[in-house]
């Protein structure tokens, strides 16, 4: 189902993993989603496929995001910048689950399904039954002509190239790229003024720069993974936009590593998961600068004071968090709603180098697929 990619960004190049090599070529394919989408003259997001006109785009009075597995992550993330970027209630809903509940189509709910492979059974049904009620779906897909691309009513192909490692790494951040160009472009018409929306093209663009700047200096998080490999259990804790983040890293370490990972909303840990906190289980904090972040380290206090060992992601210069935790990894320091795209790409490495260091197969984890065609 890969016809038309060429033949060497399916070779690993210098890499030992497609994931490792997927994981290096997220500042480029974000580069590409973004090419030829951000117009620097009227400050907002260009989408040439979406088959909706602007009167269109006004009516939207809801956005509802279907997916599965890292593709549900993304549209979960999506959800907060579209709230705060257009002022619109959105969720995003597992595409397995919407399928079976009858779902209420409104006249005035925008959808989107959302696959790296566009094949995926329960997002391709899901979009079908609302399509069926006469509800619109805009797919974001990478594959090129697949199904749920084909299908759909419109969309936005994200360009990541070819993903091969069945942990999806680069696809993850190019959604996300994607689905912010929609979220400027929404913006923009309803309460973003010429500024912001600039503001916004502005920190998209920096984006790429900033995870080069990550992925120059992977020894800490190898040296983080080797000496927390041995572990059973994790948690990996954030807010906000950044809770979904944190899904997914629990998501990648579990899929890559063998190693049991919970994600949870830093705020939810009090109700009920601070049982499990012991010295052997650590708590893999997502600490950006936002607003959130004086709330994530009375969280990190908590963990600390039931001996549980806490690793920090945290912002270039954060010296706060850096004595408050245990460990403490860094990222530059950027636009707030940008942090997903920098948080992510840190714990992708930290799942690769943990399960390189178990001698795990990372690109074929046991009993996983790369697109899951069957219910
Ligand atoms: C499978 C893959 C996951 C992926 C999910 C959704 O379970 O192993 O990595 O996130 O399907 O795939 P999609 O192609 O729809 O994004």
């Amino acid at each position: 189902d890969h016809i038309g990619w060429e033949l060497e960004s399916i070779e690993k190049t210098g890499f030992s993993h497609f994931m490792e090599k997927e994981i290096h070529e997220q500042p480029e394919a974000i580069r590409r989603a973004l090419r030829g989408r951000l117009d620097r003259e009227y400050a907002t997001g260009h989408l040439g496929g979406l088959n909706l006109g602007s009167r269109e785009l006004l009516e939207v009075g809801r956005i509802v995001l279907l997916a599965a597995g890292t593709s549900y992550h993304a549209g979960m993330v999506a959800t907060y910048a579209l709230e705060e970027l257009v002022r619109v209630p959105a969720v995003a809903e597992l595409a397995s689950e919407l399928r079976y509940r009858n779902p209420l189509v409104e006249r005035d709910a925008l959808y989107f399904a959302a696959s790296q492979s566009g094949e995926t059974a329960d997002t391709l049904y899901a979009m079908r039954e609302v399509q069926r009620k006469g509800g619109r779906v805009l797919g974001v897909c990478n594959v090129v002509g697949s199904t749920i691309a084909r299908e759909s009513d419109g969309g936005v192909y994200i360009h990541s190239g070819p993903e091969i490692s069945v942990a999806s790494t680069k696809a993850f951040t190019s959604q996300l790229a994607a689905f912010y160009v929609f979220a400027l472009l929404m913006g923009r018409m309803r309460h973003l003024s010429f500024d912001q929306g600039a503001r916004i093209i502005e920190a998209l663009e920096a984006v790429p720069k900033q995870i080069e700047t990550i992925l120059a200096n992977t020894a800490p998080i190898q040296a983080l993974a080797k000496r927390y490999a041995s572990c059973e259990h994790f948690f990996f804790l954030g807010r906000g936009i950044n809770y979904p983040v944190a899904l997914e890293a629990a998501l990648k370490l579990k899929e890559v590593s063998y190693i049991h990972a919970e994600g949870y909303s830093a705020a939810e840990i009090k109700h009920g998961p601070l049982a499990l906190i012991t010295e052997e289980t650590p708590s893999f904090f997502l600490v950006p600068r936002d607003g959130l972040r004086e709330k994530v380290i009375t969280s990190m206090k908590e963990v600390k004071a039931r001996r549980g060992p806490v690793i920090a992601l945290a912002v270039e210069g954060d010296r706060e968090v850096a004595d408050t935790a245990d460990e403490v990894l860094f990222v530059p320091e950027a636009h707030p709603l940008m942090y997903p795209f920098l948080l992510a790409v840190p714990t992708q490495l930290f799942a690769y180098y943990c399960a390189l260091a178990r001698g795990c197969n990372v690109d074929q984890p046991r009993n996983l697929a790369k697109s899951v065609t069957v219910e």
